[in-house]
């Protein structure tokens, strides 16, 4: 199963494309109000194409919680808002949600972080994180998202 972590422009159509491509997903996110938005059967932004692959994801049985999952695959996509003068990156959303994944994630998981964060970030801020928390076994991948907005869907698929 699959949990990606952090379900706004990026990470809701990852979870819904691999959903509807009949892999077991669960999206979390912290924001309530979003969850419950999905869970009520309504998409949280206007995307081409989003509303068809959400309707697939369903029928996929994709479910969305506020709750990180116990699962094999996590995938965070969480914002990584930088500084438009000096272009840094700030990776305080990356590093809670990895630090709360490996709470609760079990021995040999795959956490892979989605977002796009600059060169040397994942070796300064987040490996040390698996270090802290004698979580050596835990698989670390970094593969950022390269979509374009406004043609997402399609991306997400030919990409
Ligand atoms: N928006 C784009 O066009 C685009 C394109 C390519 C890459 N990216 C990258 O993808 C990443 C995500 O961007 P986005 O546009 O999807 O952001 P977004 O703001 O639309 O969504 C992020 C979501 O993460 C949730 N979140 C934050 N911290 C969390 C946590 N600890 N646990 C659970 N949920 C949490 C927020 O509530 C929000 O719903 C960023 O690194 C961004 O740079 C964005």
């Amino acid at each position: 199963m699959v949990n990606v972590i952090g379900l706004g422009y990026i990470g809701l159509p990852t979870a819904l494309m691999m959903a509807s491509h009949g892999v077991e997903v669960v999206g979390t996110d912290y924001n309530e109000e979003l969850v419950a938005t999905l869970n009520a059967g309504k998409t949280t932004f206007k995307e081409e194409g989003l509303d068809e692959l959400f309707a697939d994801a369903l029928k996929s049985g994709i479910k969305f919680s506020t709750d990180y999952q116990v699962c094999d695959t996590y995938i965070v996509s969480v914002p990584t808002p930088y500084d438009k003068l000096d272009k840094k990156i700030d990776p305080c959303y990356v590093v809670a949600a990895c630090k709360t994944v490996l709470e609760v994630a079990p021995e040999g998981a795959v956490l892979v972080v989605e977002s796009t964060v600059s060169p040397n970030t994942i070796d300064r801020f987040v490996r040390p994180l698996l270090t802290e928390a004698g979580r050596g076994d835990v698989r670390l991948v970094h593969a950022p998202e390269r979509i374009i907005p406004g043609n997402m869907v399609y991306e997400l698929l030919h990409n």
